[in-house]
């Protein structure tokens, strides 16, 4: 807390990835080159740390919540985030979520990979996080939640299905952010190593 927030954005580069892993509590136990590069803080900064160390004040509370009750319950999940880098510069990434499990089906920790947003879709979330965290300060996370219930209603669909909506707007968006074919030869290295399950879809 306390730290400067400045209104600037971190640009990344559309075709690298980011990439953490943390134990089931969230504790950082694993970062990429580039998840450091953007953020600003070194490995020995993050590794131990609560994820949280990059949460920014613009995110509303009630997407956390959605992120892990579906983590939870065994579900991957996809979601926008806007990010804090050390400096106070903010960036928005694309999060695929998935959980990591030993040889006998236990829950060793979540591993997520994250790429730039497109700018129709950053608008779009962005004005939704803003109405959430505007009702949260006034009435709380569960009216917020109601609020989230709501707003998804009107598109038939759940956060993880407005998100693929968002993007399913490009088809060549989908291939490339959706499914985050990584090519990345340490990235590919290190997943060879975890056992996650991939998205349905
Ligand atoms: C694998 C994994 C990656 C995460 N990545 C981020 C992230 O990039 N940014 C973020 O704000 N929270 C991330 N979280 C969620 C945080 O654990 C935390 O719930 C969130 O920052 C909200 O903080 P709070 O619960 O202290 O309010 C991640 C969680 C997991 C399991």
């Amino acid at each position: 807390m306390g730290k400067e927030i400045r209104n600037e954005e971190i640009v990344l580069v559309e075709d690298r990835t980011i990439v953490s892993k943390t134990n089931p509590k969230g504790i950082i136990e694993y970062t990429n080159d580039y998840f450091e590069e953007v953020c600003g803080y070194s490995k020995e900064e993050l590794l131990g740390k609560a994820h949280n160390i990059i949460r920014h004040p613009d995110m509303p509370k009630i997407i956390f919540k959605v992120l892990w009750d579906e983590l939870k319950k065994g579900n991957d999940v996809r979601v926008v985030v806007k990010n804090l880098a050390k400096d106070g510069r903010y960036y928005w990434v694309i999060t695929n979520f998935f959980t990591v499990y030993d040889d006998k089906g236990n829950i060793t920790g979540y591993y997520a990979r994250r790429k730039a947003v497109p700018k129709h879709v950053k608008v779009i979330i962005e004005d939704l996080y803003q109405k959430l965290l505007i009702i949260e300060s006034e009435a709380g996370m569960e009216v917020a939640g109601e609020y989230l219930k709501n707003y998804l209603n009107n598109y038939k669909t759940d956060l993880q299905g407005f998100v693929e909506y968002l993007f399913g707007q490009d088809k060549e968006l989908i291939e490339k952010y959706l499914k985050q074919e990584v090519s990345d030869e340490d990235i590919l290295a290190f997943e060879k190593s975890l056992n996650f399950k991939k998205n349905k879809k």
